[in-house]
């Protein structure tokens, strides 16, 4: 089996060094050689030796290429990547992608033709870089129904609410994204990471392969990290909360959860004490329980080392197809209606700025218990011009009795603009 790599950017210049330096290793596991037939870049990388290598400037030209088995879509984007792919299969070649855009959002057609083609398509390196999470839920978990799962699966939203939780920290959003982009973890265009996009696709994914159900971008509630600010972290960790953006999926009985925003994590958990670049991601199954899976999920070397393992197994199993794309045969996928965000049940972080006035946390209370929302938590802080702000931490609620109770505190006399809201997180 040999290899063609697309792409020699940050993955694809890991995967070709990863095979040099690891070649041996990977040998002793394997009982032969990985090799590399054709590279397609459109210049090279200053960290790799091209010298030896049979470099096209072409891509397509290694989807045509007769000597390659194995063809590595590390281009990443959207149409080129499909086409590639598409040629690849139809060329009877397997396909191995970091591409977590190209699976959630065409995955479907993709593996149907692979499956006609009698090809595999593997996308371990599509999420959370260097954990391998699709491997744990697709067949280490395989004997269990899996209840949920909840993540962090975007490294650079997470460095970003890493730098502004810093107590010494008066960074505001943008420098920090701007230090996330030089340090190289953010996406080309970096609203698919700080709007949530990024880990809209890969929760898309990890929920079908988790639940058997068919891949639902399309549905999916997405908002990212840009609206969260320094006080609402503060406040949080005042009230024993972390600011963490998470992927959440649930498998109910006629419909699924599938949902990325920001949460307050409790500071007890684990995934509160997950920093900087990291990912992690719990499942909650009926057998083993809760798991948790904590790595790299971004960088050169962590990817390359998901994409290498996906490139092991087809070769140890010489290409023969063993494991459904998605997990569960074709067949047998489900298909769930996705919920609404308003029909969502949890606890909310409320930030209210209002006039420092008599009588006006009565007036809160009031709308409150009207809606039969009862308070966990609450503090007041003085702000600027005599006003105030108002932070409530309430107990359980759906989500479309908060939103009228939070549009009639918008509306009394004393509130200052919109009230802010994020969710807490709860984990079973
Ligand atoms: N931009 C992604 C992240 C890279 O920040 O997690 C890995 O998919």
């Amino acid at each position: 089996m040999q290899i063609g790599i697309c792409g020699l950017g940050t993955v694809g210049s890991g995967v070709f060094n990863l095979i040099s330096e690891n070649g041996q290793e990977i040998k002793r596991r394997i009982g032969r050689e990985v090799t590399i037939a054709q590279v397609g870049c459109r210049r090279d990388h200053p960290d790799c030796d091209l010298s030896v290598t049979n470099v096209t400037r072409d891509i397509f030209d290694v989807v045509k290429n007769p000597d390659v088995d194995v063809v590595l879509e590390l281009i990443g984007g959207a149409d080129d990547a499909l086409k590639l792919v598409m040629e690849a299969i139809s060329n009877k070649k397997h396909v191995v992608t970091a591409n977590k855009a190209l699976i959630a959002e065409h995955g479907d057609e993709i593996f149907s033709v692979a499956s006609k083609n009698g090809v595999q398509v593997r996308f371990e390196a599509a999420i959370a870089g260097g954990i391998p999470i699709v491997k744990a839920v697709r067949e280490g978990l395989s004997a269990n129904k899996i209840d949920w799962i909840a993540g962090i699966i975007n490294g650079t939203s997470n460095y970003i609410l890493t730098e502004m939780s810093k107590p010494s920290s008066d960074l505001a959003f943008v420098d920090v994204l701007k230090d996330a982009q030089k340090l190289g973890y953010a996406e080309a265009d970096p609203t698919f990471d700080v709007e949530g996009i990024d880990a809209a696709h890969k929760l898309t994914i990890l929920s079908s392969i988790a639940f058997g159900v068919p891949l639902r971008f399309d549905a999916i509630y997405t908002e990212g990290i840009s609206g969260i600010t320094a006080e609402d972290i503060g406040y949080a960790r005042e009230l024993g909360y972390t600011i963490r953006h998470l992927g959440i999926t649930r498998n109910l009985k006629d419909s699924v959860e599938l949902r990325v925003h920001p949460c307050l994590v409790a500071n007890d958990h684990m995934l509160a004490q997950v920093n900087g670049v990291m990912n992690a991601v719990m499942v909650g199954s009926d057998a083993a329980g809760a798991t948790m899976y904590y790595g790299a999920g971004a960088g050169s070397g962590p990817t390359a080392s998901a994409v290498m393992g996906d490139v092991i197994d087809i070769v140890r199993t010489d290409g023969v197809h063993s494991i459904a794309n998605l997990g569960f045969m074709p067949e047998s996928l489900e298909a769930k209606r996705v919920m609404e965000i308003h029909e969502v049940v949890g606890g909310a972080y409320l930030r209210i700025v209002v006039s420092d006035k008599p009588g006006v946390m009565a007036n809160i209370s009031t709308i409150l218990s009207h809606h039969e929302i009862s308070i966990e938590a609450l503090i007041q802080k003085d702000a600027r011009g005599g006003d105030a702000h108002v932070v409530i931490i309430t107990n359980t609620v759906l989500e479309k009795s908060l939103n009228e109770a939070m549009q009639e505190l918008a509306g009394l006399e004393e509130t200052r603009g919109d009230v802010a809201s994020i969710r807490v997180a709860e984990f079973s």
